[in-house]
């Protein structure tokens, strides 16, 4: 509200009274509320077109404003039944939270505050909110005092900023001078065969060049075998090129394989290269008592990528980079400009956070993070994650007890990956061709699946193969969910004409 000359209160589209932000207020909380009571009755993807969405919502410029009300019905009319719910207790695809509550009204709240987290003068106590909030996420990874980071958009974001640190402490100022074709000797990076394409796409754009990421192969459980690591780095080394980094994985995007962080830490300190663990799927669950031994070796790196927007069950978007020593960063992103010259001499109020990331203007996600985990406990998190592994395992368990289902990875996590197989290729070696019919059959059961709405399944392809791909990341998830999955599978099978 603002005065206009002559004292009046103005109530407008761009600055309404407080009556009119609290109307706006309650619908949209009720219509909030409303959605999480009924989410498990809603469809798990729309069955919809973008010609059909594109019909309802396309226009042209709006020259006037409308009521918020008409915007609202917009909204609860084509925008809610054209969305996949995310938070449905069987969506399993990909890797995707349910957005817990009180994050939704965290983000709400960090909108009405409109903090900008460049630095520390820009916004005092979120600058310090999100420190607290990233050294808790810091103390459920184990790792050391001292080290800390920042919230990024995601974890691709996450990944990449910490390759660009990595890449800085290796070649120093003369690449950020001269570019990639400064530095005499092409860049390596290592990692797994299964780890995520934001690895090689960060390398694209950093220069260093997608074909200069040397994907080493795994074991029978997905995970980096360190001999071939050892062995790779050697080889570039005698063959003239320059190893820098490695990447390891706490948590593969298809199976959930977790690499021995332990061992790698000692390969990449033997070899003087920057350990960067991509955590963005699995970091979290070692706040699950029975996931916590996978993660030994986990502070022993220089860069860890989570995202909240994962197993902490937040909205998108939030990602997270944590590095074992902060001040070391500093030099691949500061840039001395008139404008973010800091003139505080108290170095907690000099702190910025374009030293850590390519940044400037920043949204206040760390009150969601910081909201959400106040909020929970770390105890409550650590069970619903812990709820997750079992609800993997006992899909995996009803998977390997039947005989119309076959797992095709082991379960590392509370990711599960399988396929149906047909009553006339059971029991038997499968030729090519038949593997092929298979693949397409549980493509085409994959798709019904999707379009009959009760449970939702992704795909991945293990050693070659069409897999189906579960991922549990919701606290709403029961045992029983896995039934009704493993049921709307056979449902869609049986739709489909066999091979
Ligand atoms: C292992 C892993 N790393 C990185 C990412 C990228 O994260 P984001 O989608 O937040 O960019 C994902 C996303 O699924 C992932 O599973």
């Amino acid at each position: 509200m603002s005065d206009v000359p002559g004292g009046q209160p103005t109530d407008s589209a761009l600055d309404p009274a407080p009556e009119r932000i609290r109307e706006m207020g309650a619908a949209a909380v009720e219509w909030a509320a409303a959605y999480q009571e009924g989410i498990r009755d809603l469809p798990v993807a729309p069955r919809t077109s973008a010609a059909e969405l594109k019909a309802q919502l396309a226009e042209p410029l709006p020259a006037e404003g409308r009521d918020f009300e008409a915007l609202m019905e917009r909204f609860r009319d084509v925008v809610v039944p054209g969305s996949r719910h995310s938070g449905h207790p069987r969506f399993f695809g990909y890797v995707s939270a349910p957005g817990v509550a009180v994050a939704s009204v965290a983000d709400f709240l960090a909108s009405a505050l409109n903090a900008n987290l460049p630095a520390w003068r820009s916004a005092p106590a979120p600058t310090e909110l999100e420190h607290v909030a990233v050294d808790w996420i810091r103390q459920a990874l184990g790792c050391d005092e001292g080290a800390g980071g920042l919230f990024t958009s995601g974890g691709s974001m996450a990944n990449f900023t910490a390759l660009a640190a990595a890449r800085h402490r290796h070649c120093g100022d003369e690449v950020a001078a001269h570019g990639a074709a400064a530095h005499p000797k092409p860049l390596r990076i290592y990692t797994s065969a299964e780890a995520h394409h934001s690895i090689h796409k960060a390398a694209a754009l950093l220069g260093i060049g997608r074909a200069n990421v040397r994907e080493i192969p795994v074991d029978e459980r997905f995970r980096m075998r360190v001999d071939a690591l050892s062995r790779a780095i050697e080889e570039d080394r005698a063959a003239g090129l320059d190893p820098f980094c490695v990447v390891a994985s706490a948590g593969t995007v298809v199976t959930g394989a977790v690499d021995p962080l332990a061992s790698i830490a000692a390969v990449a300190q033997e070899h003087d290269l920057w350990l960067h663990v991509d955590a963005c799927y699995g970091g979290f669950a070692r706040l699950a008592p029975s996931a916590r031994p996978l993660f030994d070796g986990l502070s022993e790196a220089d860069s860890i990528a989570l995202d909240p927007h994962k197993w902490l069950y937040l909205p998108a978007d939030v990602g997270c980079l944590i590095y074992r020593n902060p001040e070391q960063v500093k030099g691949a992103f500061a840039l001395g400009a008139d404008y973010t010259r800091v003139l505080h001499s108290e170095p907690a109020e000099a702190f910025a956070f374009w030293d850590y990331g390519p940044d400037l203007s920043r949204r206040f996600k760390a009150l969601k993070v910081w909201m959400t985990i106040a909020h929970v406990g770390a105890d409550a998190m650590g069970e619903a994650i812990e709820s997750n592994l079992d609800r993997a395992r006992h899909a995996a368990a009803l998977i390997d007890d039947s005989d119309d289902f076959e797992l095709m990875a082991p379960v590392e996590l509370s990711i599960f990956c399988f396929r149906h197989v047909p009553a006339s290729m059971r029991g038997r070696a499968l030729s090519d061709d038949e593997e092929r019919e298979l693949d397409k059959l549980n493509e085409r059961i994959m798709l019904t699946l999707q379009q009959a709405g009760s449970s939702y399944l992704s795909n991945a392809s293990i050693h070659g193969r069409f897999a189906l791909r579960g991922c549990v990341l919701n606290y709403r998830t029961t045992r029983h969910d896995m039934e009704i999955l493993l049921d709307d599978v056979r449902g869609a099978a049986a739709t489909v004409p066999p091979p």
